[in-house]
């Protein structure tokens, strides 16, 4: 029986994936205390990312899936990158072609989007309280 094709010996290292781009997409109803990163529910940022990532020609290496809640929704619009672990809060579709430039394909935390570690999965991040501002 043959062998179904896989990674030539020269690829055979290269990842499949570099980056994973995990994009809230949760929309709550109108007035729900902790909000929601997509209230339209259209998937902006998500279509904004497929859009920068295949301009960059990192569309293979790179997927940008919508997600649901990520639970930082004080913070939203959240993304989260993975394997690198980089959250970031407050993203516009307008910031999707530097995030794609600097942190996909040049390595690079753009740390005002970058959620704090004090907020970063804290039950008592202060945002999360309702006493920052
Ligand atoms: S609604 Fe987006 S993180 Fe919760």
């Amino acid at each position: 029986m043959e062998s179904p094709p896989g990674p030539t010996r020269s690829d055979e290292f290269m990842p499949a994936f570099t980056h994973h781009v995990f994009v809230c997409g949760n929309a709550r109803e109108p007035g729900h205390p902790r909000g929601s990163c997509d209230p339209g529910g259209r998937q902006p940022l998500r279509d904004a990312f497929k859009k920068e990532l295949k301009k960059a020609g990192v569309a293979r290496t790179t997927r940008a899936n919508h997600a649901g809640c990520l639970d930082q929704c004080e913070h939203g619009p959240v993304v989260a990158i993975y394997p690198q672990g980089i959250w970031y809060g407050r993203v516009t579709p307008e910031d999707v072609p530097r995030i794609v430039a600097r942190t996909i394909v040049g390595g690079e935390v753009l740390e005002d989007l970058r959620i704090a570690d004090g907020c970063l999965n804290n039950p008592d991040c202060p945002h999360r309280a309702g006493t920052a501002g």
